[in-house]
Parts: C-alpha cells; structure tokens; sequence
C-alpha cells in the first residue's frame, strides 16, 4: 500500500513527538552496503506541526539523538519555496533537506563519492518512506529543490555539504490510485 503522498492535508493536526523520534531513529540505523561504511548524510528539519516541538529548522544529531534548533518560526512557506514551490513540502508535519558531506566522501571513495552519497541519501528516503507508513503517516521523496537556496537558508558554508535530497512527511491527502 505505500505510495508517495501527492499532497498532505495542512490544517492543524500534528504528529505526534514520539512519532518523530521512531522515524529518525530509523534513519540510524545501520545500512548493509559496500557505499556504507561512513555517514555523509545530515538531516536538516523543518518542523511544522509536531506536538512539542515550535516550529523551525532543526539540525538532527544522531549520536545521542538529539534536535538543535537553528531557526525559529513557521517555516512552511520557506519550506515549499525550497523545494521548487512544491505546497506539498508546506503541507506536511515536517520537510527535511539531506544534506551531503561531498568533499569528505570523495577524500574516502574517490570518483565513486557522488553516487555513494545519492545511494545513502536514497536509503535513509526509503526508511523515512516506510517508518511514515508504518505509524500511519504519508511521505513523500522530493528530488526538486533550488540546491543554492537551500544552502544559503541553512547557512552552509560549501564544505559543510551540498544538499542532495528532500522529504515530506505528514498526513496524505486521499489518492485516488489506492481506492482503484
Ligand atoms: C528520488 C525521488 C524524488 C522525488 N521527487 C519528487 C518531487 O520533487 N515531487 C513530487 O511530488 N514527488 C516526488 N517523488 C515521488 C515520485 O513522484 C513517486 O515516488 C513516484 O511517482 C512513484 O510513486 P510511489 O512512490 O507511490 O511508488 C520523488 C520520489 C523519489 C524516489
């Protein structure tokens, strides 16, 4: 049944913190893969409607899992102007933007770095896909953003990474295809 969201609802209705945390701790856990022996992916948040949580931008840290705060306020209009205008981004409890270390993967991987990071970005989508299903959310994987916008929102300087991925997470609005 998992499909990508095609929008999500807005409105008011929050996830819950305790669904926030079960869905970042999937994307710690360890990937089975030769791409994988080092970490290059930082989550980036955008909190819109989670339940204790004001909204902002968030940097996760995984170890110990913890949110810090680098921007305060709503962030839903930043958060689909980031992604290509995409309301979808907006709409949703939270927006992440994946974040890829690039120059510390080419120092480990070489030639190979660009696409070692993608395959990461792509596997930690997956997990975030199937643990939002999983707690009866929707997500959706979004491959359309303005990298350069992005980088100056979140203040990064270019060694600190170059974002590669975006995410929506939040409560679907109905599909059509799933009723066929
Ligand atoms: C890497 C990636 C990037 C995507 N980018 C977008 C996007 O920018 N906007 C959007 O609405 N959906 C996006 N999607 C969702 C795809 O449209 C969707 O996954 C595809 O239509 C297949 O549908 P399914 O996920 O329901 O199987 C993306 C999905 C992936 C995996």
């Amino acid at each position: 049944m998992r499909r990508s969201a095609l929008d999500f609802l807005g409105g008011t209705q929050s996830m819950s913190m305790k669904q926030l945390s079960a869905i970042l701790a999937a994307t710690t856990q360890p990937l089975f893969a030769d791409f994988a022996s080092a970490n290059f992916i930082q989550l980036y948040l955008y909190a819109h409607r989670v339940d204790g949580l004001q909204p902002g931008v968030y940097k996760f840290w995984p170890e110990p899992a913890e949110l810090e705060q680098i921007k305060n306020g709503d962030q839903r209009v930043a958060a689909a102007g980031l992604s290509l205008g995409q309301e979808l981004a907006g709409n949703a409890c939270v927006a992440f933007s994946m974040i890829g270390d690039l120059e510390r993967a080419a120092r480990a991987h070489g030639d190979r770095s660009y696409r070692y990071v993608h395959f990461e970005a792509g596997a930690i989508g997956h997990r975030l896909y199937l643990a939002a299903e999983a707690l009866g959310l929707g997500a959706t994987g979004i491959g359309a953003f303005y990298d350069e916008e992005v980088h100056r929102y979140l203040n990064l300087a270019p060694e600190q990474g170059r974002v590669v991925y975006h995410f929506a997470i939040g409560y679907p609005v109905s599909d059509p295809r799933l009723a066929a």
